[in-house]
């Protein structure tokens, strides 16, 4: 998840993924190999930086749901790269070392507030479902790859829920926040 995902809280609003790039006339595969390509370097580098919030906060609420969204985002990275190698792919996209130094060291940081990190996410997934839209767009595109469809269906499914505990928590971390 996306976060595909510049974090600062001023970061412009993106999508989960920037959509195809390659041929002129890709196919239903080609499309697909290429969305879960880009999305499991994501979903694999929120896997890797999330323990690090976990370890910065200073809240044990957010050390509980953090730890299952981590795991979340593991099983996600772990299974979409299961699907690619059935789909023959054997080498696998990574995030760029430029976004890992500008996402890692904010979401690590004990300098910044679990409010200010949550506030990023929530900035982020402002639009929820304009922001999951290339993936939403490619399952209802899909009328061959029956398995990646429900892959990405019910991996969907565990996002918005995702950003349903990030939502509930800022506003009870920002509210009690407010009142110290
Ligand atoms: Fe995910």
């Amino acid at each position: 998840m996306n976060t595909a995902q510049s974090q600062p809280a001023a970061a412009p609003r993106r999508q989960v993924y920037a959509g195809y790039t390659g041929k002129a006339d890709p196919s239903e595969r080609d499309r697909i190999v290429h969305l879960l390509q880009m999305y499991r370097s994501t979903e694999h580098f929120n896997a890797e930086y999330l323990p690090l919030w976990a370890q910065a906060s200073p809240s044990e609420a957010m050390k509980g749901g953090l730890r299952i969204i981590q795991a979340r985002e593991g099983v996600h990275a772990r299974l979409i790269k299961e699907r690619l190698r059935e789909l023959g792919e054997t080498e696998f996209v990574e995030v760029s070392q430029e976004r890992r130094a500008q996402v890692e060291p904010f979401f690590a940081s004990a300098e910044r507030s679990d409010v200010e990190k949550l506030e990023s996410l929530v900035h982020l997934f402002a639009d929820v479902d304009d922001f999951f839209a290339p993936i939403t767009g490619l399952i209802a595109d899909i009328k061959e790859d029956l398995r990646t469809r429900e892959l990405l269906r019910t991996i969907l499914d565990d996002e918005y829920a995702t950003v349903k505990w990030f939502r509930q928590m800022y506003e009870s971390l920002a509210a009690r926040a407010a009142q110290a």
